[in-house]
């Protein structure tokens, strides 16, 4: 079928084929088009291969990417600027910054002429690397050669100068491209204002943000996220409801992130019932909060010690299909247990077995030290020997605890077990366990210890 469907075609049409596929993530159909199209005569051209190295680049690997550039030179057909641009962007996006700069240079000594999108990138990595003087370089020298600097251009530079924290800097750019007819764009008030906030210049962010009303565009959500976020990290968190208020009634439906960023807040201020009706609306506006957003509220509620309103949100998730993970059971756990509450710890502890988490060490770990802070140090060992793996903090917990109740014979043994499996105990912790053992006059005992610790050190 495939090869009909090249049959007599030219390799402009080959190039859409390919395209579609590359787009769909099909890349093994679309090589298959590559051998067919050579085979039926459709000789692939420079688009042909670029449209592979974009593609390999982003959904493959940027050495898989790369690897095409051999075989265009195989084919006789020399990379192109796109080609390179394609390279580094790729890079880029996989974070391999450095190798960006690497290929801008083989581009160079290829012979090849980078354009304004190649120096774009390189902007932009120099940006990421933390070095605004070279990106500023690249951009000086875009404006003395006779490329037309695009809007994404501006974006990049004033972004990348407030990410470097050169945010005067970032402003003092806008002000004079603004002086020599430069129109920003929405993300560029977005970008000023998220560094001014950053930078916590509240008053400055104000006039941009005053001057974006000016200008035509409408703020978006971006916008409005951005301040709100700001008023809420700063503790001005009337002013991010307000901003909230003012957001829902321009009718933007939230996302879950935002979402959760005003409950965590309303939290925050003791407002339980006004979260409450929150989460409520959330819900009926049908927003599915994922599970990382429910851990980070119900952590929130734990730590304020609403547990009403944290089982309240448990069952919720539970009912609504939610599968809680480990981190869930681990989140309620340890709360209760910092709160004091050993009962009601244990009591979640057996639900969250019966949930089938038996193995959850992060979790019994909090329960052993939340039962040796109560002082029952007996429950905390009964529950240590009924765990099937242990590391070096359930060890360090007991240990610990078990020399400040005076155990220091018990503590040695536990301690030994723990060196003998490998598992490291703090220095001070070690000391402790010793020193006990030689005050209350087991010396044997403090000199075996001595020497299992040496021995551990040695074979660890
Ligand atoms: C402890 O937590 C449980 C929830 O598991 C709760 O029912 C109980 O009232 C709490 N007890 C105290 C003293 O707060």
């Amino acid at each position: 079928m495939m090869k009909m469907m090249v049959c007599g075609l030219s390799t402009k049409l080959l190039n859409i084929c390919i395209a579609s596929f590359c787009k769909v993530r099909l890349l093994e159909k679309a090589e298959a088009i590559v051998i067919d199209g050579i085979r039926l005569g459709v000789i692939p051209d420079v688009v042909t291969y670029n449209t592979l190295v974009s593609a390999y680049s982003r959904f493959v690997s940027l050495d898989a990417a790369y690897s095409v550039i051999h075989r265009m030179k195989e084919a006789g057909i020399s990379p192109n600027v796109i080609t390179y641009n394609s390279l580094m962007s790729g890079a880029t996006w996989n974070c391999l910054l450095s190798r960006s700069l690497d290929l801008f240079e083989e581009m160079l000594l290829a012979g090849i002429h980078p354009n304004l999108w190649s120096y774009n990138i390189l902007m932009h990595c120099f940006f990421k690397l933390g070095k605004p003087d070279e990106a500023n370089r690249v951009f000086q020298d875009i404006l003395l050669s006779n490329l037309t600097p695009h809007p994404s251009t501006l974006n990049i530079m004033i972004n990348g100068l407030c990410i470097n924290g050169y945010i005067d800097n970032a402003l003092m750019l806008y002000r004079n491209l603004r002086r020599h007819g430069f129109v920003p764009q929405l993300v560029t008030y977005n970008i000023l204002i998220n560094g001014l906030c950053k930078a916590r210049k509240l008053r400055q962010a104000r006039r941009i943000l005053k001057e974006l009303g000016e200008s035509g565009h409408e703020p978006n959500l971006i916008t409005y996220t951005t301040v709100m976020k700001y008023c809420f990290r700063s503790n001005k968190y009337d002013k991010g409801l307000e901003i909230m208020s003012v957001m829902m009634g321009k009718g933007y439906t939230f996302d879950g992130y935002a979402y959760c960023t005003v409950v965590a807040a309303l939290v925050k201020t003791g407002r339980i019932e006004e979260a409450n009706a929150c989460m409520e609306q959330t819900i009926r506006n049908g927003i599915e909060l994922d599970l990382v957003s429910y851990n980070t509220l119900l952590n929130m509620y734990c730590r304020e010690g609403k547990f009403e309103a944290a089982y309240k949100l448990l069952d919720e998730m539970e009912n609504g299909g939610l599968l809680c993970d480990k981190y869930t059971h681990t989140i309620i756990i340890d709360g209760l247990c910092k709160a004091g509450n050993i009962s009601g710890a244990q009591k979640h502890l057996h639900y969250m077995k019966m949930m089938g988490f038996h193995e959850n060490l992060v979790a019994l770990n909090c329960m052993i030290d939340g039962l040796c802070k109560a002082g029952q140090i007996d429950r905390a060992m009964e529950l240590y020997k009924s765990m099937e793996t242990k590391d070096s903090f359930t060890y360090t917990s007991l240990v610990h605890n078990l020399c400040k109740a005076g155990r220091f014979r018990l503590a040695s043994k536990l301690m030994m077990k723990c060196l003998r499996h490998g598992k490291k105990i703090p220095k001070a912790t070690q000391r402790a366990v010793f020193d006990g053992l030689y005050s209350s006059g087991f010396t044997d005992e403090a000199r075996k210890l001595w020497w299992k610790i040496r021995v551990a050190r040695i074979l660890h």
